[in-house]
């Protein structure tokens, strides 16, 4: 009997003895240009606020964004995804400075365009900046987040977004129908290369607590959940439903979140689909790195590094990431 596929005449540890090898049988490699930066940005000047949730990171006015965007850009980082801390005296119930032209949000990507123009902007298509409750969407009596309505506010909303010169808008709001919508209003004004990242399996995660800390929504939202449009974290093959019903409505791309919990559905997304796809590693993944990081559990950098080339393995072709300056330069050494 030969030996061949058995120990000794098969030992999987010759391959990975020198460094030399191990590189030409790499599979996954991660670049800058996996990299999507999440910025949080408020109104003001000169302004900068620590998210206490989110060590390192804060929510940062116009003029000190645009230095962090210059940081970003020349680091080689292909885009940012803005979120507005918004006023609380302009939330309402109709989310109306959603779709303000002079609001923030299409200040801030007027700016960024106009000093950093090869830099991407992606904004948030979503409610919950602007709403007094902290839903993603418009709600009745009872506390519903309507479908059909909440869609027709994010199609100004989006519209309001591509006049600003934005180069994606990326719904993160899981209301059924809504790509369609954006797509059809965007086309019908010209917006024709304005393209969709569609959350399209978003789940109703514990993992986005920070995140609210960081926009101001945690107190609005109390105790409500949105748990009847985000989906369920044990379903999977509901995720594929979601993409593809978003990749028929027009979307360009298509994004997973949370990002390191659904690996799972990463993967079978961009097997089943083969389409640009994203996962988005979020405030809480980045809380407990950090947490860990800081108590010298964890070593950041080797743990980040490693982090976010799971992410690869996995399918992705891209991660929305507060580590995205950081690994960056990291990757430059
Ligand atoms: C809002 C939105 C959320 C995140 C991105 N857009 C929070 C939520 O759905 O409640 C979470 C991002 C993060 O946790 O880093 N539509």
């Amino acid at each position: 009997m030969s030996a061949t596929g058995r120990f000794p005449g098969t030992r999987m540890r010759r391959m990975r003895r020198d460094d030399f090898s191990r590189r030409l049988m790499r599979e996954s490699v991660l670049t800058v240009d996996d990299f999507i930066y999440p910025v949080f940005v408020l109104e003001g000047e000169g302004r900068v606020e620590k998210v206490s949730s989110m060590p390192g990171v804060e929510r940062q006015s116009l003029d000190v964004l645009l230095k962090t965007a210059e940081r970003a850009a020349k680091l080689g980082i292909p885009a940012l995804a803005l979120f507005p801390v918004v006023d609380a005296s302009l939330k309402s119930l109709g989310a109306e400075e959603a779709f303000n032209e002079h609001g923030l949000v299409p200040r801030v990507v007027r700016a960024l365009k106009r000093e950093f123009p090869e830099l991407g902007v992606i904004t948030d298509g979503a409610l919950d900046p602007y709403t007094t409750h902290g839903q993603d969407g418009l709600i009745d009596d009872t506390g519903y987040v309507l479908n059909d309505e909440t869609v027709d506010v994010l199609v100004k909303q989006a519209l309001c977004h591509a006049a600003a010169g934005v180069d994606v808008v990326a719904p993160s709001d899981m209301m059924d129908g809504r790509i369609g919508s954006i797509r059809a209003g965007l086309d019908g004004a010209g917006f024709i290369h304005t393209r969709i990242l569609a959350y399209s399996a978003k789940y109703a995660s514990a993992f986005y607590g920070p995140f609210r800390d960081a926009v101001g929504s945690a107190a609005n939202l109390g105790k409500s959940n949105k748990y009847s449009y985000q989906m369920d974290p044990a379903n999977s093959d509901e995720a594929l439903k979601e993409v593809a019903l978003d990749l028929q409505e027009g979307a360009d791309m298509v994004m997973v979140k949370p990002g390191m919990p659904y690996l799972d559905i990463v993967r079978r997304v961009k097997e089943e689909f083969g389409v640009p796809t994203y996962a988005y590693q979020v405030s809480g993944e980045y809380a407990m790195l950090k947490a860990a990081a800081q108590n010298g559990w964890l070593n950041e950098e080797a743990c980040v590094l490693e982090s976010l080339l799971a992410f690869k393995r996995a399918g992705a072709d891209g991660i929305l990431t507060y580590f995205a300056l950081d690994a960056a330069e990291y990757l430059k050494r």
